[in-house]
């Protein structure tokens, strides 16, 4: 049996251009004309969207066509039959509208015919009279000729160097066919967005319905950075979830061809920050709360390296001592996850601390990442006695020592699987909700799947935040004891669009646990937002944490080379403060925080934002963007910004922030990272019939049991609540295997 993701064929079908057919069973069943997928192929390597031609579901495959463009299709088209491809996800995108239009027109330019030709098989299987236009700079260039001329009532071939067919571009041999008085009724177009802009430029004052299938700039391909976003009519699109086929008339195809060369001039010279600095530590024991040791501000901003050193032993139990051991721990009301801290913190008082961690671990799943990311000021060391009279008992930082602690010796306890039940349940992200939910399943028994969409597991642990506030190789140990725990994880499987949810059903799955997060990125909606520059939040952050463009070209992923530019981060959360930490990181000469509320109203982590004070970040309050500005090319230059005044309490409790007319001041800058949040993935409401939701796109649930309308279907974190943070996350997760679990056994 052939291993998934194997090259079954790889045929060259012209200078540059090659075809592969590729072992990929789920794909090939799911896959639809338009849809494409995302390719991988080394741990260094971009994410690559690539379009299907074809698929077979019966011999279980699919085809692409590849021509050599960058340095990762000049490696895919190295390839040959028998290698297997490291990450292949999909298929993504959402599908050409096929249905019966009359007479329609394919036009494929160049390796756009690729995208082209499954959508002409598609159109004249269903009923349409369908023919094409090919177009290449040569004859040798020209893609599935043949398969076209078995699928069209007609063919037209025009290359540019007058080699084959008519001697000129598309757009001129169609005007001159509809100059003849051929009449369509759609016409779909694919390849250059420059030729697409000429067809579409021409038959727009014909009224000519014309769609075309647009290739933007991309990281997932799932709907989670926005950096493939393009403006179609007054809206914001992203093109792999929304697109990639629009209506042309509505493409601003000005500004998506200027963001399409965002990197074309990049340096090809590695930015990534100087490392292996000497790191000085500044601990400080006193009789109070004992400081965090950690890297000195200034040797930090030229590191990916952790912030926080960690507490010595000698330094821990001082700390720990400082514990009251309250009979009734109001600690423990405020841990979402419920962790028995005085328990924890007298083993770690007696020096045992391989106890301590196990008592701290059997109710946290992901033990060592909360210890470093949980907001503790507001939930456990919040509700601390200890507030009363001065500062709580540094609890994070205990976690922390302990885990690490239990990390660095041998004898670690491990979390054993319960009996057998039998029961399969699959789980939808590996996000805290997702992982916290498999531990508790698999303790109770259960046979577990996590499906992850992208081609590394943690979701915003790994992809959002950043290497010096939670080193990977914890959420990769994290993982990884999982999977002693017999977890099984799949990765770039894309549940509503790989298999859907009734499809899991199907093979024999009893429950379903959802919890994809909140991971479609808001932007502000204003003028200049697609500049070139201009980054969301999840772009900017998935590209260094997960892609390392911060060690291009080491690694291929690109991104905005931040050397001396100023940066303005707009948000006051945990994310706009990692996004504006990791821009210093990058060389960036000044990075500037706007936040539309005050100091005291920020989200952020308290030691979060006093670090990146430390660091040199500035902070502005009660401000936010109107409008970004740019230059001729579409780079972003500056920033027209509004002052704000506190109104009244919103539904968040805190003030709302209202602009103060005529305060606009402008500022320059040379990127922007919006960080203002996320919403919900609309993928599993598109693809999972009569499953409730409310009207932003979150899954309506029984709070009591993570239940949804749906029998065997649950769901919690991000996706029900909204963006909120790990440990509420960690916290659905809980419950919901407990409910999963009482679900399973009264069937
Ligand atoms: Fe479309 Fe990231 S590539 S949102």
């Amino acid at each position: 049996m052939e291993i998934t993701n194997t090259i079954l064929s790889a045929i060259i079908v012209s200078p540059g251009i090659k075809k592969f057919m590729i072992y990929q069973p789920d794909i090939s069943r799911t896959r639809k004309p338009g849809q494409f997928v995302m390719v991988r192929l080394n741990d260094q390597g971009e994410r690559v969207p690539l379009t299907i031609v074809d698929s077979d579901a019966v011999k279980e495959t699919i085809t692409i066509i590849v021509q050599e463009a960058c340095k990762s299709t000049r490696m895919m088209n190295q390839l040959n039959e028998g290698d297997v491809i490291q990450d292949i996800a999909g298929p993504l995108g959402t599908p050409s509208e096929i249905r019966k239009y009359g007479a329609v027109l394919i036009i494929g330019g160049g390796v756009g015919t690729a995208v082209a030709y499954p959508v002409a098989k598609a159109m004249q299987e269903a009923g349409n009279t369908v023919s094409a236009i090919l177009g290449a700079r040569n004859e040798q260039a020209l893609i599935l000729t043949t398969e076209l001329q078995e699928t069209c009532s007609e063919v037209y071939i025009s290359t540019d160097d007058g080699s084959a067919g008519f001697h000129g571009n598309t757009a001129q041999l169609l005007k001159n066919l509809l100059g003849e008085g051929h009449h369509y009724d759609l016409i779909f177009a694919s390849g250059p967005l420059l030729m697409m802009k000429s067809i579409s430029d021409l038959t727009s004052p014909l009224n000519i319905p014309t769609r075309v299938s647009l290739n933007t700039l991309m990281v997932d391909g799932t709907g989670m950075c926005g950096g493939c976003r393009v403006t179609i009519g007054d809206k914001s699109l992203f093109t792999c979830v929304d697109g990639p086929e629009f209506d042309s008339h509505l493409v601003d195809f000005d500004t998506l061809i200027k963001r399409n060369h965002t990197y074309d001039h990049i340096e090809i010279t590695s930015n990534a920050p100087v490392r292996s600095v000497k790191k000085v530590v500044t601990a400080s024991p006193n009789t109070i709360r004992q400081k965090m040791p950690a890297q000195e501000p200034k040797v930090r901003i030229l590191n990916f390296d952790e912030v926080n050193l960690g507490y010595s032993k000698e330094t821990a139990r001082l700390e720990a001592a400082r514990c009251l051991q309250c009979k009734k721990p109001a600690c423990v009301d405020g841990c979402p996850v419920g962790v028995q801290i005085p328990k924890f913190i007298q083993k770690l008082s007696e020096g045992d601390y391989l106890a301590a961690a196990a008592i701290y671990k059997h109710d946290n799943a992901l033990a060592a990442v909360c210890a470093r990311v949980c907001p503790q000021a507001d939930q456990c060391e919040g509700q601390c006695v200890l507030t009363r009279k001065g500062e709580a008992v540094a609890i994070g930082n205990l976690a922390r020592f302990v885990l690490d602690y239990a990390h660095d010796h041998e004898n670690q306890v491990r979390p054993v699987k319960g009996a057998d039940t039998g029961q399969q349940v699959a789980i939808i992200g590996s996000g805290p909700a997702g992982l916290t939910c498999a531990k508790d399943l698999a303790m109770f028994g259960h046979q577990v799947t996590v499906f992850e969409a992208l081609h590394e597991l943690g979701c915003v642990l790994t992809y959002g935040i950043p290497e010096f506030r939670l080193p990977k190789r914890i959420v990769h140990e994290e993982t990884e004891a999982l999977e002693e725990l017999g977890v099984i994880f799949k990765k770039n499987v894309l549940i509503g669009n790989t298999i859907t949810i009734d499809d899991l059903f199907t093979r024999g799955f009893k429950a379903v646990f959802i919890s994809v997060g909140a991971g479609l990125p808001y932007f502000m909606i204003i003028a200049g937002e697609n500049l070139v520059g201009v980054y969301s939040a999840n772009e900017f952050l998935i590209r260094v944490n997960m892609m390392k463009a911060n060690l291009f070209p080491a690694y291929d992923t690109p991104i905005l080379n931040l050397q001396s530019k100023r940066v303005a981060v707009i948000g006051g959360g945990n994310t706009a403060l990692d996004s504006a930490r990791v821009a210093m990181r990058m060389g960036a000469s000044q990075v500037d925080v706007l936040y539309r509320r005050t100091e005291a109203d920020m989200p952020a982590r308290i030691e979060e934002y006093a670090h990146a004070r430390e660091e040199g970040i500035q902070f502005h309050f009660l401000c936010a963007p109107r409008e970004f500005m740019g230059n001729s090319e579409g780079q972003l230059t500056g920033a027209r910004v509004q002052r704000m005044k506190q109104g009244e309490a919103d539904v968040s409790g805190r003030r709302s922030p209202l602009p103060i007319e005529g305060s606009d001041y402008l500022i320059e800058i040379q990127a922007a990272i919006i960080a203002i949040g996320n919403g919900s993935n609309p993928i599993i409401q598109k693809t999972t019939p009569d499953l409730k939701f409310n009207q932003w796109g979150n899954i309506l649930v029984d709070e009591e049991s993570t239940a949804t309308n749906r029998m065997g279907i649950f769901s919690g974190g991000d996706i029900v609540t909204g963006g909120a943070t790990v440990i509420s996350a960690m916290g659905a997760g809980r419950k919901a295997a407990r409910a999963i679990d009482q679900y399973l056994r009264n069937r």
